[in-house]
């Protein structure tokens, strides 16, 4: 039996849609009921074909939902209330249409609408033939999805209703169990950061040689983009302060975007009145061109000698930030490449930080411009290392590890 005790106590909306595994609804009801959540159901039209709502009702307890314009239903529970009751929803089984709906953001039906209208995680378990779930257009609309903050969860591979083979199973009842426990809106970080603004940095830096070249570093953004979005899920308020080619963050998310590291502290400060906690990911050019030439530099300038480039120093935004006073817990990152801990422990202290998080970056797997990351958090009472991980995991666990600390910063300066 998987861990199901973060679900004690949720609220849990499953929504189904029109395929052949929604005969295997009744039992997830049924186990997430023994977990202790409470379940609203919502079926879309084409599901009646293939599970009844008298089965689900009498399973979860409650009258099934489907219709948006069911007025005596709209009396009991409005479906915008319908929307915020929930803690998590999940479409299980996901049929390719109702992705396609979700991606392009129909409110068709109620339970598109809901998905809309919720500010809860959605969590979809697709389920359809093999070779509909390998269309470009449903791995497209997947796609989008995920960009959109949808979990997806599955499908399995294997024997299929229709007698193909291959992906398209819908996740079992049990492992689709275990997903939602395992959510990280689940359990202990559900609304941890509610009240407070979080600012992030993330990206890297562009400094202007002349109109076509620039100084940067191999910086992603995705450390920065995956800590912004699970301070949102934890409830906080999220301003995240990215640089170039970062990719797009989640609607909830005030997103800045700037180019050098002086738009970059400009930013930071014209909104750090508003943010509680600071915490600096992005990787930011430490110097810029004395002068950045308003016409291409042609090579014939030079062709006589070496070319040398003056470059004096950018502002520090971190230790600006310390300096101002305005933000309560201030965290650093540091990406180095030798003597990695003391080269960290020696940044925070001069710095002036509550903590750093030190990557490895002569590992070219991991760190800049990778999906995955190791680290190693440092703060005033002690270390913790991450090994290699998804870099969406190690925010999770950063911001789980960081929130005592800032709890108590916080609640001290208040
Ligand atoms: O963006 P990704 O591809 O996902 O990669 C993630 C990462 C490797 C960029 C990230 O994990 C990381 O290590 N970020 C910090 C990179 C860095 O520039 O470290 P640093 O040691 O140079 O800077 C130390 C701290 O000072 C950082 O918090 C930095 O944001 C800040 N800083 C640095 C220079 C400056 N002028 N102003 C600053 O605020």
């Amino acid at each position: 039996m998987p861990e199901t005790s973060n679900l004690s106590g949720q609220h849990i909306l499953l929504g189904i849609s029109g395929g052949i595994a929604a005969y295997k609804t009744p039992i997830l009801v049924r186990r997430l009921v023994e977990a202790g959540a409470s379940v609203q159901v919502v079926m879309t039209a084409n599901a009646h074909q293939f599970v009844t709502a008298t089965s689900l009702q009498a399973v979860s307890g409650n009258p099934v939902r489907d219709d948006l314009w069911d007025a005596a239903a709209e009396a009991a529970m409005g479906h915008i209330e319908l929307a915020r009751w929930a803690d998590q929803i999940l479409i299980a089984p996901a049929t390719a249409s109702m992705i396609a709906r979700l991606a392009t953001g129909e409110a068709s039906d109620l339970l598109s609408t809901l998905c809309l209208a919720s500010p809860a995680p959605v969590s979809v378990a697709p389920a359809m033939n093999q070779q509909m779930y390998q269309h470009p257009a449903v791995q497209r609309n997947l796609a989008s999805l995920e960009a959109d903050g949808y979990r997806i969860i599955g499908p399995d591979s294997g024997d299929q209703a229709c007698g193909d083979q291959g992906p398209g199973r819908m996740t079992e009842p049990e492992d689709l169990l275990s997903a939602l426990a395992q959510h990280p809106l689940s359990g202990d970080d559900a609304g941890s950061l509610t009240g407070c603004t979080v600012m992030v940095t993330t990206g890297p830096t562009r400094e202007a040689i002349d109109p076509v070249r620039y100084i940067s570093n191999h910086s992603s953004g995705l450390q920065g983009l995956a800590i912004a979005e699970s301070a949102r899920r934890a409830g906080a308020t999220v301003i995240l302060i990215a640089g170039p080619g970062v990719p797009s963050a989640h609607w909830q998310i005030e997103r800045r975007d700037v180019t050098t590291a002086q738009e970059m502290y400009e930013e930071v400060h014209n909104s750090l009145p508003a943010a509680d906690i600071f915490i600096g990911v992005a990787a930011v050019a430490d110097y810029r061109p004395a002068n950045s030439e308003a016409q291409k530099i042609k090579r014939h300038r030079h062709a006589d000698s070496d070319m040398k480039l003056a470059l004096v120093e950018n502002p520090d935004i971190i230790a600006s930030v310390v300096q101002s006073g305005q933000v309560k817990v201030v965290v650093g990152f540091a990406a180095e490449t030798n003597d990695t801990l003391n080269n960290a422990r020696e940044k925070r202290a001069r710095k002036g930080l509550d903590a750093i998080v030190v990557n490895d970056v002569s590992d070219r797997s991991i760190g800049f411009n990778s999906t995955n990351n190791a680290v190693t958090l440092i703060h005033e009472h002690g270390e913790v290392a991450f090994g290699t991980q998804p870099k969406t995991v190690i925010a999770d666990q950063l911001i789980r590890e960081l929130t005592p600390i800032f709890t108590a910063k916080t609640a001290q300066k208040l």
